[in-house]
């Protein structure tokens, strides 16, 4: 019980501490790159309701379950489960299980983050002035992601970043530079929807993200707006968990919670309007799939009057979008080794860089010279991001509904969710451990299903 001392721990400062470390890790390339993409290949308006409902019905009850075992076992996944539990060996699995999926997770995170400080670079270097076709921008995709040096290094670069601002603390690393990142990346990304929706043509745009049309909702549109839930908030993988450890006991969780919820979405949609409407405007098709961010945009941002400055804006809050989220990523698996193995966090945080690195290594090159090599039909890169965001992912949402609904006591999750009767919420506190217990595992199940069969 070593770290269940309530109040010992340093974690965040102030409400607003926690909650943009949360938005932090919530709001990155999947907002701004898988978000906008997966609307336009799954019929627009139609995805964005189901992605809504999914938030709330199975998204929310899972970042709630992560923080009250977060707060309640003021550990990392592995600490917190166990502790719980008197060290049963199973959740101590599940929680070693829920430290798998981030340090999945980073090593093909951390390349897509190279690629963003590539095209940061690119852009501010002038690199889409002149008027490019859709072909230059895959040839030029093809020869950045795809080349032996280059992304290993912008790799390198971004992971190292992120170690340095773990290093320094939860309060002073995470929750300081979250304090300045995030409001500068909802500043930019609000002026490139203004400008987005400002271009001639951008209408037909607005129309596609807003106007609902049932019709093209399948099967598969269903379970990819779940799947987006759960990697846009960040869920299964035991960060919103470890930073549950780092909330004081007079916080709201199923308010910070529906904030943090808030604000992931509210910045995809202000992502899909900086995006969508441009990309109709310049007479593309919303549909061109995970290309969108790095082929298309490229592209349209060739063609537009003061596309330079715009290209610059945009890979620089997708550049700082991803690093947040990667230093929430690294945080799980560092305060893990730190607090398991008794290590410095900087200590952690560096062996942890060394085997996201050599990962990432394999990661990257699977993206150039090593992209014959296939396991189950799929690169090592796309391997990575199966396995994590398909099996792992899914699996540790389920085992935290189950954990909060099933194997903790209902007065212990109340007291939780309260705060130990500062709040009282009664009525929502029934309704959100109904969604608990019954419908979010009830969900997942089915997606996972689906997800596997489908
Ligand atoms: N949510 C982040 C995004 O939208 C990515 C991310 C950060 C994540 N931490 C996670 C995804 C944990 C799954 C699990 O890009």
């Amino acid at each position: 019980m070593k770290h269940s001392i309530p109040g010992k721990r340093k974690g965040f400062r102030s409400s607003f501490g926690v909650l943009v470390a949360l938005a932090g890790s919530a709001v990155g390339l999947g907002n701004m790159w898988r978000f906008p993409y997966l609307m336009g290949t799954n019929g627009g308006s139609a995805f964005i309701i189901l992605y809504l409902v999914s938030i709330i019905f199975v998204g929310l009850p899972i970042m709630i379950a992560e923080m009250v075992i977060g707060r309640r076992g003021q550990s990392n996944p592995v600490g917190s489960l166990s502790s719980l539990t008197g060290g049963k060996r199973f959740w101590r699995f599940a929680g070693i299980l829920m430290v798998l999926a981030p340090a999945l997770i980073m090593c093909y995170y951390g390349v897509v983050g190279g690629w963003t400080m590539d095209y940061l670079l690119k852009s501010v270097c002038n690199s889409f002035s002149t008027n490019l076709s859709e072909t230059d921008c895959a040839a030029m995709f093809a020869a950045s992601s795809g080349s032996v040096w280059r992304p290993l290094i912008f790799m390198f670069v971004f992971v190292f970043l992120s170690v340095l601002i773990i290093s320094a603390g939860v309060q002073k690393g995470i929750e300081r530079y979250s304090k300045i990142l995030m409001p500068i990346l909802f500043v930019v990304i609000i002026l490139i929807a203004i400008y987005s929706v400002t271009l001639p043509g951008a209408r037909q745009g607005l129309d596609f993200m807003f106007r609902p049309d049932f019709s093209k909702v399948t099967g598969s549109t269903v379970l990819s707006a779940l799947g987006q839930s759960f990697f846009s908030l960040s869920l299964g993988a035991g960060t919103v968990l470890t930073y549950g450890s780092y909330i004081s006991r007079d916080q709201d969780i199923p308010k910070m919670s529906l904030y943090t919820a808030i604000s992931d979405t509210v910045f995809a949609l202000i992502a899909g309007i900086a995006i969508i409407p441009a990309v109709f405007a310049f007479g593309f098709s919303p549909s061109e799939g995970p290309g969108l961010a790095f082929v298309v945009l490229p592209a349209i941002f060739s063609k537009m009057t003061g596309g330079g400055v715009v290209a610059v804006a945009f890979f620089f809050c997708l550049f700082l979008a991803a690093l947040t989220s990667f230093i929430s990523l690294l945080e799980v698996v560092a305060a893990c080794l730190s607090e398991e193995f008794g290590l410095s966090r900087s200590r952690a945080a560096v062996i942890t860089m060394c085997f996201v690195t050599l990962l990432g290594v394999v990661c990257s090159l699977s993206c150039g010279p090593l992209s014959n090599v296939k396991l189950f039909d799929k690169t090592i890169f796309d391997l990575f991001d199966f396995t994590a965001s398909n099996i792992l992912m899914m699996i540790g949402g389920l085992l935290v509904v189950l954990f909060v609904g099933w194997k903790m006591k209902r007065p212990d999750v109340i007291d939780e969710y309260s705060s130990s009767g500062r709040f009282t919420h009664t009525g929502i506190y029934r309704i959100l451990y109904f969604l608990t217990k019954y419908v979010a595992p009830v969900a997942i199940v089915i997606i996972m299903v689906f997800g596997l069969i489908g």
